[in-house]
């Protein structure tokens, strides 16, 4: 996992005030919980004392009481107070624990994983999913690394294969292209060209025109996507790191065709269906790649052309790491 980026780890209504949640993201144990306001703070659960899982522990005025011996934490992972050691007594500094900036948009908590001096500047979502959307979310568990069920949405190569009875029907086996241009710092854009096989040979990128349409698929880093199947149906997915070996895919159906209500959510509902279906048949297969983990050099896959999605996304992970200081 890329250090120093914004990831996506929950969903806003999997954390209530009051009630702090304890969760395995980015390979860390780590809990949640809101301040009287409304805040969501990432921390550490593991006790600086002696270990207690913090998340079994109270929230008692924007402090988590460690349930073991009663330690206080505050928003900033400052122990504030000692009950074994009197009211009196002055806190060390040094007892406190890692906590991580948060930010919450679209009904989404994000982390930022890594080391902040100053408060980093907070993640993008997808500008073009405006208010006047609604949707339908679910969520998967996959046993892979985050990177490749990542790559696999960036792979327009495996439609007519593993979809061949949903949305790869019709047999657009040739590959030109595709089309990725980066997109801020923080992501890319990619434009999907896929068609029948005519005789000709695939077109490379460099020879296609100008999109003159919206991207079909973007990516932001740490880990969100977004599908733009039409202006008014978007599929949102964030690719949320459990462990090396295991991630859970937070799926959202979105749309703005319908807008009456209960319609609108049995609308959502099929649609979220639909991709859940989709997103089995990708599961099936991209559980068993080998290695678990996609690296840039060294992994001795031979990358085509019309994987030009799954290489983009390899060499700015690479880039990325690199910056942050860590290994490939
Ligand atoms: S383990 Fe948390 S206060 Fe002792
Ligand atoms: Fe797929």
């Amino acid at each position: 996992m890329i250090r120093n980026q914004w990831y996506a780890v929950l969903e806003s209504r999997e954390v209530k005030t009051g009630r702090p949640v304890g969760v395995t993201r980015m390979g860390e144990k780590l809990v949640f919980w809101r301040t009287a306001d409304g805040q969501v703070v990432c921390m550490s659960d593991i006790c600086p004392h002696i270990g207690a899982p913090l998340h079994k522990g109270k929230v008692k005025q924007d402090r988590l009481t460690c349930p073991f011996h009663g330690f206080e934490f505050d928003q900033g992972g400052q122990c504030q107070r000692v009950p074994a050691l009197g009211t009196a007594a002055a806190i060390p500094r040094a007892l406190r624990t890692r906590v991580y900036p948060t930010h919450e948009t679209h009904d989404l908590i994000f982390i930022f994983w890594g080391e902040a001096d100053q408060p980093p500047t907070p993640p993008r979502f997808f500008e073009s999913i405006g208010e006047d959307f609604s949707y339908a979310s679910f969520r998967q568990h996959w046993p892979v690394h985050y990177s490749r069920m990542a790559e696999n949405q960036l792979d327009v190569a495996h439609l007519p294969f593993i979809h061949a009875s949903t949305i790869g029907r019709g047999g657009r086996m040739v590959v030109d292209g595709p089309l990725v241009k980066p997109d801020g710092e923080d992501g890319f854009s990619l434009w999907v060209y896929n068609r029948l096989d005519d005789g000709t040979p695939a077109r490379r990128a460099e020879d296609l025109p100008e999109p003159e349409r919206h991207p079909f698929l973007q990516f932001r880093f740490g880990n969100i996507w977004h599908n733009w199947i039409s202006d008014d149906i978007r599929v949102f997915i964030a690719f949320v790191p459990v462990d090396e070996e295991n991630t859970l895919m937070y799926g959202r159906y979105y749309q703005r065709v319908v807008r009456l209500p209960l319609l609108r959510e049995l609308f959502n509902l099929a649609g979220k269906l639909g991709s859940i279906v989709i997103a089995n048949q990708d599961r099936r297969i991209v559980s068993g790649q080998l290695p678990k983990k996609s690296v840039l050099k060294k992994s001795g896959e031979k990358i085509l052309p019309g994987d030009g999605g799954i290489l983009y996304y390899r060499q700015r992970r690479y880039e990325l790491k690199r910056a942050a200081g860590q290994e490939e």
